[in-house]
């Protein structure tokens, strides 16, 4: 796109200020775009009301994403005493805490147990006896194994136990003196079939029946994250956040009533659209009658989302975008797996020019590494 096009209804921010913060950090720059943020996080809650939202920090753990979410009341699912610590270093409570990893490590639980985190989830026996040795009366949410029909990654395949074997895990936990609260699920990554939700929740209902003819009284309903990104302006938007909350919103209190704690755990959904990475070309070469362009972020740093997460990015310049040549877009390491997009349409690009691509704040950055000594991008809060 042309720089007069570039308005703040494109990336979220005026081409002035993008103009301004290359100049002061330079590049590879990773914009978190706070207003977006906010707005992603309130959308959420008004789509979804009497929803709890828990942040999933996997997502994003950067301290400025901490603390935005945290300063406008968002609570956090973390998976690791080290996500424990970073939270609790932002001054928020343990109890705006979920430890949502179902496999943890002993001193994840101890550290748990002693910083007041005290709700922990769990998919297993072995589980159990782990928390109750280290953790009596922690509170325990059971997770189960649900649908993911369509969704990217299958976050049933790994975690969950089979929804027959729930009040057994239900029971056992409570003789090993933990305290049971209730059932989560995660429907996949991201999912856009409102259906994985709907039957998940049938499943739950069934399972709180379950427990409670046996005097087990469960109260939370955890229906985790899988929502999709929330974006101003797209080519292939199907199924909204919104339109996922007009449906299950209404589902949760019928199936359930008012006095059942809701939540959630969004990720993708709260930083996704608030990632903007900006990008500069510092090679070209011409192989085998292919463009080349090498970019100073790659494939080992932010498009590490492109084997972790299986994201598909799309890739904007400062160009007249007209005429428009299939090319490769690779990473700066010397490394041949380092390609990001291989046959995308961009302008003929000239040494310096910048390659803008949005909504990739989630499962990018976070596991970005520094391969052949290359260092993740700079993060700004914009
Ligand atoms: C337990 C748990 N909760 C929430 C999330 C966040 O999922 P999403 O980014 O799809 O919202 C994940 C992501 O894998 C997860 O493992």
């Amino acid at each position: 796109m042309e720089k007069s096009n570039l308005s703040a209804g494109v990336f979220g921010l005026s081409y002035d200020k993008i103009d301004k913060l290359i100049e002061q950090h330079d590049t590879p720059l990773f914009i978190i775009i706070r207003e977006r943020l906010i707005d992603n996080y309130q959308a959420f809650r008004s789509f979804f009301p009497g929803v709890e939202v828990y942040y999933a920090l996997k997502a994003n753990p950067h301290p400025y994403i901490i603390q935005v979410l945290g300063e406008i009341g968002s609570s956090f699912d973390v998976a690791s005493l080290q996500e424990i610590q970073l939270v609790l270093s932002h001054g928020i409570s343990p109890q705006r805490m979920i430890f949502a990893n179902t496999i943890k490590r002993k001193k994840g639980i101890r550290f748990a147990k002693d910083s007041g985190v005290s709700r922990l989830t769990y998919d297993n026996f072995d589980e159990i006896g782990k928390m109750a040795r280290v953790f009596q009366g922690a509170s325990v949410i059971l997770r189960i194994k649900t649908p993911s029909v369509g969704s990217r990654i299958n976050l049933s395949y790994k975690f969950g136990a089979e929804p027959n074997e729930a009040l057994d895990l239900l029971l056992k936990a409570q003789d090993a003196g933990l305290n049971p609260i209730g059932i989560s699920f995660h429907v996949g990554s991201p999912c856009t079939n409102v259906e994985n939700y709907i039957a998940s929740l049938k499943l739950v209902v069934e399972i709180f029946e379950q427990a409670a003819s046996k005097g087990i009284h469960l109260h939370t309903i955890d229906i985790g994250g899988g929502f999709p990104l929330q974006v101003y302006q797209t080519k292939n938007i199907k199924v909204s956040v919104e339109s996922m909350g007009k449906i299950l919103t209404p589902l949760l209190l019928e199936y359930f009533g008012r006095d059942c704690t809701f939540v959630a755990e969004p990720g993708r959904s709260l930083v996704g659209s608030a990632g903007l990475l900006i990008s500069k070309v510092i090679g070209r070469a011409k192989r085998s009658g292919k463009n080349w362009y090498y970019l100073d972020d790659g494939y080992y740093g932010t498009f590490t989302a492109i084997p972790f997460d299986k994201s598909v990015f799309e890739f904007y310049t400062f160009k007249d975008e007209s005429e428009k040549y299939p090319c490769i877009l690779a990473g700066p390491t010397c490394d041949s797996v380092d390609i990001i997009a291989d046959g995308v349409l961009m302008p003929e690009m000239q040494l310096d020019d910048l390659v803008f691509v949005p909504n990739i704040g989630a499962y990018s950055w976070a596991s970005a590494t520094t391969f052949n000594g290359f260092e993740k991008p700079k993060v700004i809060l914009a």
